[in-house]
């Protein structure tokens, strides 16, 4: 993005540099300018802009507001001018304020008088809300394609670990046995649930407010159908206030950029703990690291803290953009120009955090002999004993009660349960035989929870087998 100039007004003694200078009679402030100038960040809308801008002038002429020549010429103008800027040759003026007024003028520059009529039954109020809705959706798409390959890497590296032994925590406390690839089509889940949420998000936001004019829409007879339908909006908004002053959309999308966010987030801080010597269950590959200034022995997994990191703000673009809409009066205001900042750093960050775990995922070293290490401490095959002594017919509570006093014992003696007697567990409980030693075989804890959702390697490779039909269903 090249930064807008701001040399001083040709015609210092009033506002008539502007589109809208006609009634003022003193020029704006200097400082006044810069401050409600949007253009140094809303030129990222000028592709949108132009191809809205096309679609509107199209539409008048099938109505009859401009002729058929006229409509050439602002289609050709508007090539020319997106042909700047894609060359990166446009200037963009802070005098002009906004893209809208330095595409406009652009276009009379190129095309001349006619480049006028363009603006005819239209404000950029509905012109704003419907670049920025155009943006999104581009962007939405975009982003359930990065999103599509992680979900997709997920998978690959569930399948490659459905056999991997790991302890399952709650409270970070060691609980039961779980399948890596089980761990990784959890995170599945919760990304294929933001998936949804951004086919949601884009339902609303593939709405059409152009038509609605300032407020109250236009004099004119227009056809707000046809411009969706040139657009590709699956619908009209129904009312005309509401269309230029809703940003409902925006804050929908912020809603489930911080959901992702969140995600990532508890990824990122899984992928940190166990990267860490104390745990050393993965280890990051080289590419997403980096080293300390000071000390030699560092390899620091900076990329998934950045993403911890990075929820932050993306959160904090959700506040302030719900703040922003509290206590608007109908219909715009200009507080709406807020939008777009919040909007853009949305996309850039969910952009990079997806594309860093896309391209992360499939280099991750899964340290296997640690996990089943780890696995086999912290007793986490005692729920399997427990279930044991109920299938002898116990009642779970005292079952509970006997592997609590096996447990106690093996802390005591500083041993893991398999390494306790048949005598001292007939202590507990004087039915108990040697297959409670199959019962707490480390292979088997695993394949025992062999029921839809659980861990067994077999149901992890069903899941996958499904997770790659579910992918399809919500991404196309
Ligand atoms: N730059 C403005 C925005 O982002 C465009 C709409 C301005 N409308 C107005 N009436 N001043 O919201």
């Amino acid at each position: 993005m090249s930064p807008p100039t701001t040399e001083p007004s040709e015609n210092p003694s009033a506002a008539a540099d502007k589109p809208w200078g006609g009634r003022f009679t003193a020029p704006t402030d200097a400082f006044v300018e810069e401050f409600t100038a949007s253009v140094g960040f809303d030129q990222r809308l000028a592709l949108c802009d132009i191809e809205g801008s096309i679609a509107h002038a199209r539409m008048l002429s099938e109505c009859g507001v401009l002729s058929t020549a006229e409509f050439a010429d602002i289609e050709r103008g508007l090539g020319l001018v997106r042909a700047d800027i894609e060359a990166g040759r446009f200037q963009w003026s802070v005098k002009l304020e906004d893209v809208h007024m330095n595409v406009e003028r652009a276009l009379v520059g190129h095309v001349g008088e006619v480049g006028k009529k363009l603006h005819t039954a239209r404000s950029r109020n509905d012109q704003v809300a419907t670049d920025i809705r155009l943006y999104l959706r581009g962007q939405i798409d975009a982003l359930k394609d990065n999103l599509g390959r992680l979900l997709a890497a997920l998978i690959v590296l569930a399948e490659r670990e459905a056999d991997t032994l790991m302890p399952g925590y709650t409270h970070l406390q060691a609980a039961q046995p779980v399948s890596f690839g089980h761990h990784m089509l959890a995170w599945f889940e919760m990304l294929l649930r933001d998936a949804d949420r951004l086919n949601d998000c884009r339902r609303r936001v593939n709405v059409l407010p152009l038509g609605a004019g300032a407020l109250a829409g236009t004099t004119f007879p227009i056809d707000r159908h046809r411009t969706a339908e040139l657009l590709g909006f699956d619908a009209v908004a129904e009312n005309s206030l509401d269309a230029v002053s809703d940003r409902d959309f925006a804050i929908e999308f912020a809603a489930v950029a911080a959901l992702v966010m969140v995600h990532y987030s508890r990824m990122a801080e899984e992928l940190v703990l166990w990267n860490s010597q104390a745990f050393g269950f993965v280890d990051l590959d080289d590419a997403f690291c980096t080293g300390s200034s000071m000390m030699p022995q560092k390899k620091n997994p900076d990329v998934p803290e950045l993403v911890r990191g990075k929820s932050g703000r993306v959160v904090g673009h959700l506040v302030a953009l719900i703040t922003l809409m509290k206590g608007q009066p109908l219909a715009y205001n200009k507080d709406n120009q807020e939008d777009k900042e919040p909007v853009f750093d949305l996309i850039d960050t969910l952009a990079a955090c997806t594309r860093a775990f896309a391209e992360l995922v499939p280099t991750l070293q899964v340290r296997r002999e640690r996990l089943r290490a780890a696995a086999a401490q912290g007793f986490i095959a005692a729920t399997d004993l427990a279930d044991h002594l109920v299938r002898m017919g116990r009642p779970f509570r005292d079952a509970h009660a006997v592997v609590g006093g096996a447990v106690a014992l093996a802390v005591e003696r500083g041993c893991e349960l398999h390494e306790l007697s048949l005598e001292d567990y007939r202590r507990f409980d004087a039915g108990l035989d040697e297959s409670i030693y199959d019962v707490l075989d480390m292979d088997r804890v695993l394949k025992a929870r062999n029921h839809f959702g659980g861990t067994a390697p077999a149901q992890v490779r069903a899941a996958c087998v499904r997770a790659r039909e579910r992918i399809k269903r919500v991404l196309g």
